[in-house]
């Protein structure tokens, strides 16, 4: 029998997180974000569900794009970081891949390059990780124009840096810098929003949003959890309880010990560890969920189990499944006891876990 460890995805409330979004994009067209293997859900059975309602997806890489135009469909894919080199621009050209160029040095390859893919531009409005400063995009565009690279030029990108954050003024300087960089350039689309900006008043959405996280229900807004922004858990993690015994009062569980039982407490062993993507930082009180009854973990996740204290869920028994998140316990709620965000723990998932599908 296959291990009982899995995660279970919900592709309709992947479709309806998706309408969600359209429905804040405030009439700009909605990009799925599907990078990183669909933000850990599986890029194939994710772009297929979403497949009639997305027009376009978004990937990080090449691979990414390519593991689209397996399962056949022929939507654009925008590459968020560009090309790693210029004779992949081909492939772009080829294959309907939108690069969106982020340097001089992949403009030079356009430049150089036979091939004339449509592309995006980045224009770096404050987040200083990628694209052409403020200052050098008219110069970036004449040369585009002079070397006759600029045919396919669909428009302009940029990224937020504190979009989750609605007390920041950062999101509205960004969108100014931007806004004024690019007016010299009427008549290109222009696209700025993550998902985070979904959630924030009065932020102008442009051509194109971009929500990545949304989609899966993870919340992008800090103190926030997606359920309390309207969005549904798309992945179900789920595990075996294999063991359950009394730990008398002073005796501990675990490696280090770091858990000791302060009285008789009734524990269960589940079959899945940080092998499986569960974060070794969850400590104890981290919730999880038997039969819709919230229990709590104890002492420290090992690679392949981890324990919870059954108190609250007295009727439990080996052979049920524990929820380490999904419908009764938020990966948002998750994510803050092991001091990190959804995104890193939906697309933390190893490939030991089976997807299994509704
Ligand atoms: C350029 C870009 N756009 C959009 C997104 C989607 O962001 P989110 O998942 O926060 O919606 C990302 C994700 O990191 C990104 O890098």
């Amino acid at each position: 029998m296959p291990r009982s460890t899995v995660a279970r995805i919900d592709l309709e409330a992947l479709r309806r997180n998706y309408q969600t979004a359209r429905g804040r994009a405030g009439g700009a067209q909605v990009m799925a974000v599907v990078k990183a293997d669909g933000y850990g859900h599986g890029i194939g059975p994710v772009v297929s569900a979403l497949d009639g309602l997305a027009p376009k997806f978004a990937v990080a890489c090449l691979e990414e794009a390519r593991a689209i135009r397996e399962t056949g469909l022929g939507h654009p894919v925008v590459l968020l970081q560009g090309v790693p080199a210029g004779n992949d621009i081909e492939e772009c050209a080829r294959n309907g891949f939108e690069p969106v160029f982020h340097s001089f040095q992949q403009l030079e390859w356009l430049e150089r390059s036979d091939a004339r893919p449509a592309f995006w531009l980045k224009v770096n409005s404050g987040m200083n990780r990628l694209g052409i400063h403020p200052d050098e995009l008219a110069g970036a565009m004449s040369r585009l124009h002079t070397m006759n690279a600029d045919q396919g030029l669909l428009g302009f990108v940029t990224h937020f840096a504190c979009a989750d954050d609605p007390d920041s003024t950062m999101t509205a300087q960004q969108t100014s810098v931007f806004e004024q960089a690019t007016s010299a350039f009427p008549g290109l689309m222009k696209s700025v929003a993550n998902s985070a900006a979904h959630f924030l008043p009065d932020q102008p959405m442009f051509d194109w949003s971009r929500p990545g996280i949304m989609l899966y229900g993870g919340s992008p807004m800090v103190g926030r959890t997606g359920p309390e922004l309207g969005l549904e858990p798309v992945m179900s993690l789920e595990a075996p309880l294999i063991n359950t015994r009394m730990v008398p009062a002073g005796e501990s569980v675990g490696y280090g010990a770091s858990w000791v039982a302060d009285r008789d407490t009734r524990m269960g062993m589940v079959a899945i560890g940080y092998g499986d993507g569960y974060p070794r930082h969850a400590g104890t009180n981290t919730p999880a969920a038997i039969n819709g009854q919230r229990v709590r973990l104890i002492g420290r996740v090992s690679m392949d189990m981890l324990a919870v204290d059954l108190t609250g869920a007295p009727d439990a028994k080996e052979g049920d499944t524990v929820e380490l998140w999904g419908s009764t316990v938020g990966v948002d709620e998750v994510a803050a006891c092991a001091g990190t965000i959804s995104y890193e723990l939906l697309t933390g998932i190893t490939g030991r876990v089976p997807r299994r599908y509704r």
